[in-house]
């Protein structure tokens, strides 16, 4: 990339981290990389009130998985007036026996159970379970950073929503990333005390190697 380019996009970066609080919004603009407070701005004239809708959350989500999972997120890359806003809507679709597995993102979340019967349950950092049976109507917190999860327990699909405090919150499921990854197998082992066995059958899964 040309120094002028690396400019233009810096000026970009700084005028959007240091002008935050003095700006009404800024729908992400993709032609340039993302910094650590999101992306930079559109040019406010070329907006519309379209820019400001998402309607993907009306439709089911796909649980043909082997979680039989179906996450439809509104976060930044799919509505970018989200960028720069501190939160992020997603639908929840598990199917029966279905699961959202044991994960972390870097902020806080809430869920509303609409339909169907979870049990939803985070692990503290002291290793102490806060897990409950959801039915319709409830809603529940699940602390930054925190292990946390979602199983369907009732005899329907369940549906929820959830929303983050960030437009970008940074999933990161546990037993998709020790399948997908790289890691010598023994390595694997080392780190989780899963045995060899159960290590390949995870890799082979998620597309890891070795
Ligand atoms: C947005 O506005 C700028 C400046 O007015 C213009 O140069 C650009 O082509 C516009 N982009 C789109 C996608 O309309
Ligand atoms: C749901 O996902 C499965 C597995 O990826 C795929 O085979 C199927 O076509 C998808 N169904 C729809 C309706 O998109």
């Amino acid at each position: 990339m040309s120094l002028p380019k690396l400019f233009i996009i810096f000026c970009f970066l700084v005028s959007f981290t240091s002008a935050t609080s003095v700006i009404d919004f800024c729908v992400a603009d993709f032609n340039f990389p993302v910094g650590p407070a999101g992306y930079p701005c559109r040019n406010p004239a070329n907006l519309t009130v379209d820019d400001f809708v998402f309607s993907g959350l009306g439709v089911a989500g796909n649980t043909s998985n082997i979680f039989r999972v179906g996450v439809t997120a509104a976060f930044d890359l799919t509505f970018p007036a989200l960028n720069g806003l501190g939160l992020s809507m997603a639908r929840l679709d598990i199917g029966v026996g279905g699961v959202v597995p044991i994960h972390s993102h870097r902020v806080s979340e809430v869920i509303m159970v609409i339909e169907g019967t979870i049990i939803a349950g985070f692990i503290s950092s002291d290793n102490t379970a806060y897990f409950k049976t959801l039915n319709r109507g409830d809603i529940m917190i699940f602390p930054h950073t925190l292990l946390h999860f979602q199983v369907n327990v009732g005899e329907t699909p369940a549906l929820a929503f959830v929303s983050l405090n960030s437009a970008n919150p940074g999933f990161q499921f546990f037993t998709t990333s020790i399948g997908a990854n790289d890691l010598p197998t023994d390595v694997v082992q080392k780190i989780t005390l899963l045995d060899a066995a159960q290590v390949q059958r995870v890799k082979r899964i998620f597309g890891g190697t070795n």
